[in-house]
């Protein structure tokens, strides 16, 4: 379990695991709905650049916003007021370098559990990187995917992957 593994609390990796693609079924509007009646729920996240992009690209929007949404019903609706498991859920679709440790967990976790489409050094790269190389390692993983599948990735996450590269 990478929580374990990298030292965070795993009842909250847990919770944030599971509540993090809650909201994906709903309708557009719908999730539209929910972030702005109880968007004060993420409003500690207000001054990240990928929300700021993922509100203001309106394509991106609608492939991302389950994540938002799914913050502000697990804050609102189950009483979870964690910024880190709250953080987790809001960004886990697009990703930036100031996520918490349960943030990128739950994000590697997403982008490379077992039924996706993953390459074949994913499982030794699940243990044996530490999780900052861990994290770019599934970032680089999420670029190739979009990029051989032919499917627009946010610009926001490409360009977050070549910084981080260039550092
Ligand atoms: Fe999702």
């Amino acid at each position: 379990m990478l929580s374990t593994r990298f030292g965070v609390d795993r009842h909250a990796s847990y919770l944030a695991g599971l509540a993090h693609d809650m909201c994906r079924e709903l309708s557009f509007e719908a999730q539209e709905h929910l972030v702005d009646i109880y968007g004060s729920c993420i409003a500690f996240l207000h001054g990240r650049q990928s929300l700021q992009v993922l509100f203001s690209d309106i394509e991106y929007k609608k492939k991302m916003l389950h994540g938002p949404a799914s913050a502000c019903m697990l804050c609102h609706e189950f009483n979870v007021k964690e910024q880190d498991i709250l953080e987790a859920v809001a960004l886990h679709s697009i990703a930036d370098e100031m996520m918490s440790d349960i943030a990128k967990i739950v994000y590697i976790s997403d982008k490379l559990e077992p039924l996706r489409h993953r390459p074949q050094d994913a499982d030794e790269k699940l243990h044996t990187l530490d999780l900052e190389s861990l994290f770019v390692y599934t970032l680089g993983c999420v670029v190739q995917w979009f990029s051989s599948s032919g499917k627009p990735l946010s610009p926001f996450t490409a360009h977050l992957y070549s910084r981080i590269l260039k550092e």
